[in-house]
């Protein structure tokens, strides 16, 4: 069953959303600003994420007009503006229990994307800036146009990553690439980004449709709840002992068992 959002809601969001059999697709559409980010976007995002049926297995986010996201919206940066959002100078006035309490709603919808019901797919074309370059991390895997440009600029505006990408960058870099990555603000072209291991997938942009279908093809021919409990013992890897982890095995394939025996 597809999400109840209307297409009033989703273009408010500005977002798109398309659910066909195992697929979903959450298309950021806001082009004329890059797709930059806003917070009733990543309520959007949570709420359709939430309302996902269990026959959806693969969530692919992706940006439209060429570019994945430019990140936050920078007038929410500008005391001057006044957007139904507001500005988080505003926030200022609250304390800072509250402040983390608003942070903790704006990441749900990233740390939603870790979810082992599905496996989720950033398709990233041009630039994935900021809260851009976390929503790509934020997904399972990243299937990259040669022209992706991934950059972490919160460090530049003196800020810090603070949409669930941290750990995921690491996780896929190493620390030390991350460090560099992060505290320089640079661009991270495409090609680097399939050497050190941040896309999975590196092609010409005319090819990431071709790609991205083969990709799921492959990714939904086997069991659902096998692949389903396979992520989840892979996410919870680095954080077991190995004897942790073998008992977590031991476990998920007890429940497989019962479920192939019962059909
Ligand atoms: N917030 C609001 N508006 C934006 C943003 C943004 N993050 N990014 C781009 N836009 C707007 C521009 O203001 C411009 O609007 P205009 O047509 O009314 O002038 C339009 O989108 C097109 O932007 P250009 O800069 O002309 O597009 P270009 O392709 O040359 O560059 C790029 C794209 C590199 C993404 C550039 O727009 C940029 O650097 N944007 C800001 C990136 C940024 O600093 N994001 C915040 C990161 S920190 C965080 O996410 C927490």
């Amino acid at each position: 069953m597809a999400p109840a959002i209307s297409a009033e809601e989703l273009a408010h969001a500005g977002l798109q959303l398309a659910v066909e059999g195992a697929v979903a697709t959450i298309t950021l559409d806001r082009p004329q600003v890059r797709n930059a980010q806003v917070p009733r976007m990543w309520a959007g995002m949570a709420r359709i994420l939430g309302e996902l049926g269990p026959e959806v297995r693969v969530v692919v986010v992706r940006g439209a007009g060429g570019t994945f996201s430019a990140g936050l919206d920078l007038s929410l940066l500008d005391p001057s503006q006044t957007d139904e959002e507001g500005n988080f100078i505003a926030t200022l006035a609250a304390s800072d229990q509250e402040i983390i309490d608003q942070i903790g709603i704006y990441q749900l919808p990233f740390a939603m994307l870790a979810d082992p019901r599905f496996i989720t797919i950033a398709v990233v074309e041009g630039h994935a800036i900021g809260a851009g370059f976390q929503l790509a991390l934020s997904c399972d895997l990243r299937i990259v146009a040669e022209d992706a440009r991934f950059c972490m600029k919160e460090p530049a505006l003196g800020l810090v990553p603070d949409l669930v990408g941290t750990k995921p960058l690491v996780d896929a870099v190493g620390y030390a690439r991350a460090l560099e990555i992060c505290a320089t603000a640079r661009f991270v072209p495409g090609d680097e980004a399939g050497e050190i291991g941040l896309a999975q997938v590196v092609v010409p942009a005319a090819e990431l449709d071709g790609v991205l279908a083969a990709t799921i093809d492959a990714l939904t021919a086997h069991v659902h709840g096998a692949v389903t409990a396979t992520k989840r013992l892979l996410q919870e890897a680095p954080s077991r002992s190995l004897e942790d982890q073998r008992l977590a095995e031991r476990t998920a394939q007890v429940a497989r068992f019962r479920a192939l025996a019962g059909g």
